[in-house]
């Protein structure tokens, strides 16, 4: 029975998969929702939304493969109360250890009325009817009425009632457009357990988007009305302007404990490195001052900051970086530093690998610590994030390069490399020396008709010897495939992530 002024354990509910991916330029391949499968579940989120398995083949056998992989969270796949969405739902997470099916129905005046074209009859029968459909195959069954911060009280609490009583276990209620304010989510949250008291039965969710700016505060002002789940995503990626940001939220209830009296099961020493995985498999750059996980967010620029923490961290921290997995910096890693000290960086920094990859990356460090001075926390985190641990074995592999360019000749690129054991070298024209190497780079690939869709470069480190990091998004035959890299070197980092994108091309064609 849920008592919102008792102390509670509030589920955190994950759909960085599903609502984040939706996002422009989120989109993520299987393999990158793997890997942050791996780390939500390191994380210890309760529930993972891997997608919406109805909406294509390619989400289907996602939430699929997710569902086999996750070993303790729920999986959950988002279904619209259609008969033929909820089968498939349950074809794609029937194998998981803690299946769930998360139906929906928009019940604004609004949505119902121009978006649905139905009456509010309508849309209860059709949602008590599913959700009972719904329970003769799962018994997690999860209920969210769209756009429900916009929605009618009566006809909140009509619904909320006839959704548990035909079997739905979790009520979501989202602030789908990011429309409402903390005192209004906090109200409605209130609302709804006064007015229907089966709701203190089951788990009443909120899930607030981001677009007035409000996505985490609401989230915390329904945590105080009384729900016991969350939904966010990771550094807050979703529709237009995100969903509440999964770390601000945790941290919050963390940090201002006494305040919230509540607890997550969430390990947050893992918050730095699964934002970090968000953002590389993702493309997506966080602000700076972002909370929690932006750069600055733990760096004290001004001299009497910096004197107060010296003095004790507490003058100007109200939390510690190391308690979301960010070490302060202790010791100087160079070309002298040793494999025991370089292994305990990449702990520190949440990289928990095995001892083939450690070597691999220590063999680069090595590289690396040659061409700089210092090796700095960046400088290891570019390397964990970007060392393909497949590149020695797949189909296109870079051999050597050597561009020519300037502002007087047309650049000219000649770029060698394995198609499988054999050795191919091409020289390419471009409208400067990217340009060029990756014309040269497509021909040898047989890929002529690839079409570079997004190039980004950035200096991921500091200095004159920065790292830099290309990301490359590159379109074959109607699908996109993303690749990455760093180098201290643009044009090789270019080249190599954008070998890596064709390897997931040239990988789907075979
Ligand atoms: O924003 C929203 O309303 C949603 C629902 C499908 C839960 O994402
Ligand atoms: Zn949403």
């Amino acid at each position: 029975m849920n008592n919102p002024s008792s102390h509670r354990t509030i589920k955190i509910f994950d759909t960085t998969l599903r609502d984040g991916e939706q996002s422009p330029g989120c989109s993520m391949n299987l393999a990158d929702k793997l890997l942050v499968t791996e780390q939500l579940e390191a994380l210890r989120v309760d529930v993972i939304e891997a997608g919406f398995a109805a909406s294509s083949d390619g989400d289907f056998e996602s939430v699929r493969a997710i569902a086999a992989k996750a070993k303790t969270a729920t999986v959950a796949s988002l279904a619209r109360c259609r008969k033929a969405d909820i089968d498939r739902a349950w074809e794609a997470v029937k194998e998981a250890k803690h299946p769930r099916i998360h139906i929906f129905i928009a019940t604004s005046p609004i949505h119902m009325e121009c978006k649905l074209r139905m009456t509010p009859d309508q849309v209860y029968e059709t949602a008590v009817e599913c959700t009972r459909y719904t329970k003769t195959l799962c018994s997690d069954i999860e209920f969210s009425l769209e756009d429900c911060t916009r929605s009618e009280r009566p006809f909140i609490y009509r619904i909320v009632k006839g959704v548990i009583e035909a079997g739905a276990t979790t009520v979501n209620i989202p602030d789908t457009v990011g429309f409402s304010t903390p005192e209004e989510m906090c109200a409605l949250i209130r609302d709804i357990l006064e007015n229907v008291p089966e709701a203190r039965t089951i788990d009443l969710s909120c899930h607030c988007h981001n677009d007035l700016g409000l996505g985490v505060a609401n989230s915390l002002a329904a945590i105080r009305g009384g729900v016991t789940q969350v939904e966010c995503c990771v550094n807050g990626i979703g529709e237009r302007a995100g969903n509440a940001a999964l770390e601000e939220i945790v941290m919050a209830l963390k940090t201002r404990q006494a305040f919230y009296n509540v607890d997550t099961n969430i390990d947050t020493t893992k918050i730095y490195s699964v934002s970090k995985t968000v953002c590389n498999v993702t493309g997506s750059r966080i602000q700076a001052n972002k909370a929690i996980v932006g750069e600055n967010a733990f760096a004290h620029e001004a001299g009497i900051h910096q004197h107060g923490v010296l003095a004790n961290p507490l003058t100007y921290e109200i939390m510690t970086p190391e308690s979301i997995g960010l070490p302060r910096n202790k010791m100087v890693l160079g070309k002298h530093s040793g494999k025991h000290a370089f292994t305990q960086r990449l702990e520190d920094l949440g990289f928990h690998l095995d001892e083939n990859r450690i070597e691999e990356l220590f063999t680069k460090f090595k590289e690396l610590a040659d061409r700089k001075k210092v090796v700095s926390d960046a400088d290891i985190e570019a390397l964990a994030h970007h060392t393909n641990p497949k590149a020695a074995t797949q189909t296109l592999r870079l051999d050597r390069f050597s561009v020519l360019a300037s502002d007087v000749i047309t650049p000219v690129s000649t770029v060698r490399a394995y198609v499988n054991d054999k050795l191919i070298e091409q020289v390419s024209t471009g409208d400067g020396p990217v340009n060029a190497s990756f014309a040269a780079v497509r021909m040898i690939a047989g890929l002529p008709n690839a079409r570079l869709e997004h190039y980004n470069l950035t200096a991921v480190t500091e200095g004159m010897d920065a790292q830099c990091e290309a990301m490359v998004k590159v379109e074959n035959g109607g699908r996109s495939y993303r690749g990455s890299a760093v180098s201290t070197d643009v044009i090789e980092a270019s080249i190599q992530a954008y070998i890596q994108a064709l390897n997931f091309a040239l990988e789907e064609k075979e």
